[in-house]
């Protein structure tokens, strides 16, 4: 279970069916994708003469092990390919956990150390500015790279793709202590993209690395959701205002009441379930009858008595209604059923400005789109079939 927000995380549950890689052809509908191939002088120069030309470019993700969603991203010239973690609630970005870092001729190292600690791992090495090729026409230059000399937690991915509110970064760098300017910051900044938008589509997976997604920078690919997006504005309450954090004013579980007032909570693409301050969560495990905490996974154990009763998790977001998925597996015991929802742990309370983590098996269900521009969120019912109950 991935928690890259700095926040408690529940144990890891494991899978293993085969590996089968699903491509979806609707990315490229939109008929920017991965078209043409300028180099960094060139997307340097069109960004002189005629900012924002380019349209939002969508491109896969990949799901992995059903807890994460990767990317790849191309880093120097000719770039390396780095599977990285799409994270919206952190902002360095940053590879060689995995594949080493390849330095080319356009990797300049800026003589600065850069650290990051997450909910679930950490990394330390040292900044490079160098191109980053997100597709081929979405070449940056300049963008700050931490190349991982030493960190923990990362099995799957290279590195991650940082894409939540640039303060985030702020005393990730040493000796200086300044903000990093993200990937997203630097595409509007260099005229690669025209609104500081990015669009998140994630649908449940079938197998542990399906590429099954897309990112949208720049805007949202209206293709992949069905009406208007609802916009949530940023809330004011800190710390979730440091992330991509939205006030929910109400969430119930059937006739339940699991959050009572506006709450402010995040919206994390870095967290696999749907987690809640465990006095939320307490009211919520105890309307399942039955239900009680897996020790080996950490994941709550819904027994079979109560699956076919499984009611909505409702969350109010901006008055509209946005029912959470209930209960895709996530491995473990293949004779149990386990739940998408989860605590916080560390005896958390409510009330703290950060109460509850709206992760993956959230966004597989809604659209949703990261405007730094509006400081807004936005959700909308994917353009996919989904089944409450799968799994
Ligand atoms: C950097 O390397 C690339 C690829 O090998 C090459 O095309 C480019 O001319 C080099 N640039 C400089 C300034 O040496
Ligand atoms: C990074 O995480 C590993 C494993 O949890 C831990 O041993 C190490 O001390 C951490 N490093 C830092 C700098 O926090
Ligand atoms: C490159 O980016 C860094 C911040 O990451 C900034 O300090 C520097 O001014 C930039 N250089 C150029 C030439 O844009
Ligand atoms: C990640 O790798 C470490 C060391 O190889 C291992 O102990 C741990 O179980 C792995 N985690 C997952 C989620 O596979
Ligand atoms: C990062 O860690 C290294 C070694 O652990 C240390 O020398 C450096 O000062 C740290 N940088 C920051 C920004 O904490
Ligand atoms: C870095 O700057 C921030 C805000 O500008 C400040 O709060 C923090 O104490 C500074 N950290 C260090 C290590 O100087
Ligand atoms: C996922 O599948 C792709 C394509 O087959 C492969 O290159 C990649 O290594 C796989 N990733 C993992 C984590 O197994
Ligand atoms: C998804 O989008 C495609 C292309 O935009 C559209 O033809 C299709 O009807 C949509 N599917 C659903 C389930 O709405
Ligand atoms: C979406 O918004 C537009 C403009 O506000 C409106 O005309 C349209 O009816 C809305 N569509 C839906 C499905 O709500
Ligand atoms: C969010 O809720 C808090 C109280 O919980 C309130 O002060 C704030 O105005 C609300 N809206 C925003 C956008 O923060
Ligand atoms: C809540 O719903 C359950 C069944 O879903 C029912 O047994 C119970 O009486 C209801 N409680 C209230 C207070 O309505
Ligand atoms: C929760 O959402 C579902 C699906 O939209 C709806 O049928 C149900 O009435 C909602 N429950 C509550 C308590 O709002």
């Amino acid at each position: 279970m991935k928690s890259f927000v700095a926040l408690s995380i529940i144990l890891l549950a494991t899978s293993g069916s085969s590996l089968n890689t699903i491509p979806l052809t609707k990315l490229q509908g939109n008929g920017v994708y991965l078209k043409g191939s300028p180099d960094a002088g060139r997307a340097r120069a069109a960004s002189l003469k005629r900012r924002a030309d380019y349209g939002p470019t969508t491109f896969p993700a990949t799901n992995v092990q059903y807890e994460i969603y990767t990317t790849k991203v191309g880093i120097g010239n000719p770039p390396t390919y780095y599977d990285l973690f799409v994270d919206t609630g952190s902002a360095n970005t940053f590879c060689g956990a995995g594949k080493l870092y390849v330095r080319t001729n356009t990797s300049i190292p800026t003589d600065d150390t850069v650290n990051v600690t997450y909910g679930s791992g950490n990394f330390t090495g040292n900044e490079y500015l160098d191109q980053v090729t997100l597709a081929p026409n979405l070449v940056i230059v300049n963008q700050s790279i931490g190349d991982a000399l030493s960190s923990a937690g990362f099995n799957f991915t290279d590195g991650i793709l940082g894409l939540g509110p640039p303060d985030l970064t702020l005393g990730t760098l040493s000796p200086d202590n300044v903000t990093i300017p993200t990937v997203m910051n630097n595409l509007v900044s260099q005229g690669l993209v025209e609104n500081q938008v990015l669009g998140i589509y994630f649908a449940p997976p079938k197998n542990n690395n399906d590429t099954n997604g897309a990112l949208t920078y720049g805007g949202t690919d209206s293709s992949l959701y069905e009406g208007n997006l609802t916009w949530v504005p940023v809330t004011k309450t800190y710390p979730a205002s440091y992330f991509w954090g939205v006030n929910v004013t109400l969430c119930t579980y059937g006739n339940h009441t699991v959050i009572p007032t506006s709450t402010a909570g995040i919206v994390d693409s870095g967290t696999t379930l749907v987690l809640f301050a465990d006095d939320f969560f307490s009211v919520y495990m105890k309307a399942i009858p039955g239900a009680n905490i897996d020790s080996n996974t950490g994941l709550l154990d819904i027994p079979p008595s109560s699956i076919s009763r499984m009611q909505p998790l409702n969350f109010t977001l901006a008055d509209r209604l946005f029912p959470a998925d209930q209960n895709t597996a996530l491995g473990g015991d293949p004779g149990k059923r386990y739940g998408t929802v989860g605590s916080f742990g560390n005896n958390s309370r409510s009330g703290e400005g950060l109460d509850f983590l709206l992760g993956l098996k959230f966004l597989e269900r809604y659209y949703s789109a990261f405007d730094a521009d509006g400081n807004r969120v936005g959700f909308a019912q994917t353009n996919h079939t989904f089944s409450t109950y799968e799994g």
